[in-house]
């Protein structure tokens, strides 16, 4: 069984797809052993809490500094014995010990096709906003091991989604997340589990 943590500073609806997945067993091997946010008010952690998922609010003003962050965050997840942390809009830059303590073990879900439209600043809505000044006629999603970079990591997964006329970037975060996000998200959590039980 792959244990996973899932971390999140948003609305969950990537979370609510990996949940879903398991559910309707679409996802086997996996189990959501927590989810972390760094904001209290995330409907995310709702969505974990109406789920029976283990979940807390860890917040880096908490911490004197980004590292410190980074080492509570590696040691409270070591502890539970975590397999794979999962970035489903985590908007926190985490420091490279975290990263160091978990090497090729973190994943994200990033909303366009890596190397377009990604990077220090690229996030949210913002990616689309990006995506439709260029004039792009096929974005989507890429999901992507987390290395010390900003979306740099190996990408594992991406799934193309075509922008239609009349697109707003909101219309197009939707499309993207639900013909791309929330399809291989679990796809990637799913090869990474088969991995693990060769
Ligand atoms: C998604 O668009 C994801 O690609 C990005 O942040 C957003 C999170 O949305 N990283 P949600 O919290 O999963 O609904």
């Amino acid at each position: 069984m792959l244990k996973i943590a899932v971390m999140v500073s948003g609305g969950g609806t990537n979370l609510q797809a990996i949940i879903d997945a398991i559910s309707t067993h679409a996802l086997k091997n996996v189990a959501i052993d927590c989810v972390i946010s760094n904001k209290a008010d995330a409907y995310a952690l709702k969505r974990a809490e109406d789920n029976g998922i283990d979940s807390v609010c860890i917040r880096p003003r908490d911490y004197p500094d980004k590292d410190a962050y980074g080492r509570y965050l590696a040691s409270f997840l070591k502890e539970r014995g975590t397999d794979l942390v999962v970035l489903a809009g985590f908007l926190v830059v985490l420091p490279e010990c975290f990263i160091d303590e978990f090497e090729n073990r973190i994943i994200n879900i990033h909303p366009s096709l890596i190397p377009s439209f990604c990077g220090d600043g690229f996030y949210g809505l913002k990616v689309h906003e990006a995506a439709l000044a260029r004039g792009v006629k096929v974005t989507g999603a890429t999901v992507h091991y987390v290395d010390s970079g900003c979306d740099t990591g190996p990408i594992i997964l991406q799934k193309a989604v075509y922008v239609e006329e009349g697109d707003t970037p909101e219309t197009l975060q939707k499309r993207v997340m639900q013909q791309a996000e929330w399809i291989i998200l679990p796809q990637a959590i799913q090869m990474i589990a088969d991995r693990r039980e060769k």
